[in-house]
């Protein structure tokens, strides 16, 4: 990797993902002098407008997405880099107009923020513009495609002209600060590193709640789901940091190679097995925080029968050695009562208990990790109340050593996950970036699921807005003998 100057080429400037999230990410990096200063960045869209009304759109929207108010010094080191080029993404001929914004001697990034179903077209007509080589970085966004095999069309298209080493897919929650930590949290510390398998662990339950519902997004969403949206991706990702086996070094394939195994060793979920280790459900109406919303079928723009599923909760098994008959219970939905995404990792109980006068039962030490808000790691130990008593007997208490990041990290902000994917890109480093043998078995396991559900012909089961999932969803754990943990 190096820090060198760029030419990061946005494709889709004018879209959402730009406008909410990589122009205001942009403004971070430039904030933490983290853009080299003869790094340039080009805004593409097809949209006819100069270069002084595409800065005054960019400034625009960073003030309403970034979050504070806008630095003058920063904006104008960041403005002074912008740069703008118009051309119809889909007309191969119209690239020739690149080569004047380029430099060709040195590294083009070309972030592909637009439908995956232009990036084909993106890449050949760069191609027909003559200016791809071995130093062009590609960035995609998900969703890459819809199933394996539409996945395969796509990065097919991609590779005829992109090696995989400069194939940079985004996960965004490979960038969140906490997600990485799970990898620090593994492998800097004995005491975690050394009970992390089957013989310690007895369960490990994954949730990402949304309280927003599908934000105007209804036609793109109505063809997702929640399994492609989140699960295909997010989730598996957060799972395999925490199942795969310690990787040699944090070099990308290191880290890549042990993930795709924990991706293989997903036990297979299909018709014999669906109705047992899935949930789907589709939220109907009700309150989120006090707020009445409307059910996913009366959205605006919604399709009365659709029957795309707005929350999923899976039991899934890891077919390996360390984690044999240790269940892994994801959960993810959107009009939930609250955004939170934890990841909770339930020790075995005591083989004994000494403490019965207390404890018919001693509770299991519990490991939170709370993924956002509240940024943190929390554990659960049993704990001897202090004081003196004539009984004999011990008093315990549960406790909990909680670390906050607002408050141990007290002077430091927390990064946005897209600046940290930004520079990483920049600097050439793609452990954080999904490989694409990851994608493809992601996305194998996930396609036996929506062939069992699809045979089954059942529709997903409703769940009022604000509640968490249908009532199947802790039936799943009850059978099992286990509860979901009471989030906040
Ligand atoms: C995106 C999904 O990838 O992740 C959205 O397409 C979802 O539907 C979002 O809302 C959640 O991301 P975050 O960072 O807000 O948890």
């Amino acid at each position: 990797t190096s820090f060198e100057p760029c030419d990061f080429v946005l494709f889709g400037t004018k879209g959402d993902l730009a406008r909410r999230k990589l122009l205001p990410s942009l403004y971070q990096l430039e904030k933490a002098d983290l853009i080299h200063q003869d790094t340039k960045i080009i805004g593409v869209a097809r949209d006819s407008v100069t270069l002084d009304e595409y800065i005054a759109v960019v400034k625009e929207n960073i003030e309403k997405f970034g979050g504070e108010a806008l630095c003058d010094e920063t904006w104008q080191r960041l403005a002074s880099k912008l740069d703008y080029v118009q051309i119809d993404m889909k007309d191969i001929d119209s690239y020739n107009e690149f080569k004047e914004h380029v430099d060709e001697s040195r590294t083009m990034v070309c972030y592909l923020a637009t439908p995956p179903s232009i990036y084909g077209d993106i890449c050949k007509g760069l191609n027909a513009a003559g200016i791809i080589d071995k130093s062009v970085r590609v960035v995609l966004e998900k969703p890459i495609g819809h199933d394996l095999e539409t996945s395969q069309i796509i990065n097919n298209q991609v590779a005829e002209f992109f090696d995989e080493s400069q194939i940079y897919r985004i996960d965004h929650y490979l960038g969140k600060e906490t997600v990485l930590n799970l990898v620090a949290l593994r492998f800097a510390n004995s005491i975690f590193a050394t009970n992390w398998d089957h013989n310690c662990i007895d369960h490990v339950q994954i949730s990402v709640a949304e309280s927003v519902g599908i934000e105007g997004r209804w036609g793109y969403f109505d063809e997702a789901g929640q399994m492609r949206d989140m699960v295909q991706n997010h989730l598996l990702q957060i799972l395999t940091l925490i199942a795969m086996e310690p990787p040699t070094t944090l070099d990308a394939d290191s880290i890549r190679d042990e993930k795709l195994k924990v991706l293989k060793a997903l036990r297979p979920i299909d018709a014999s097995n669906v109705r047992e280790n899935t949930v789907r459900g589709q939220y109907i109406s009700g309150f989120v925080k006090g707020q009445e919303v409307p059910g996913y079928l009366e959205e605006e723009g919604a399709n009365e029968r659709s029957e795309t599923e707005t929350f999923v909760a899976l039991k899934v098994e890891i077919d390996n050695w360390r984690w044999g008959g240790v269940p892994f219970y994801l959960r993810t939905g959107k009009r939930m009562p609250n955004k939170v995404s934890e990841v909770v990792i339930y020790f075995k109980r005591q083989p004994h208990n000494l403490f019965k006068e207390s404890f018919s039962q001693l509770p299991p030490n519990k490991l939170t990790i709370r993924l956002q808000p509240d940024e943190g790691v929390e554990v659960t130990v049993m704990n001897k109340v202090p004081g003196l008593t004539t009984s004999g007997n011990m008093d315990l208490q549960k406790s909990k050593l909680n670390l906050s990041f607002s408050e141990a990290f007290k002077d430091e902000r927390i990064a946005d996950a897209y600046e940290k994917l930004l520079l990483e890109v920049m600097i050439g480093n793609q452990a954080l970036f999904v490989r694409r043998d990851e994608v493809e078995a992601a996305w194998k396991w996930v396609d036996g699921i929506f062939s069992a559900w699809n045979a089954s012909n059942e529709p997903p089961e409703p769940y009022q807005a604000g509640t968490w999932g249908p009532v199947a969803s802790i039936a799943l754990l009850a059978r099992d003998d286990r509860a979901w943990y009471e989030s906040r």
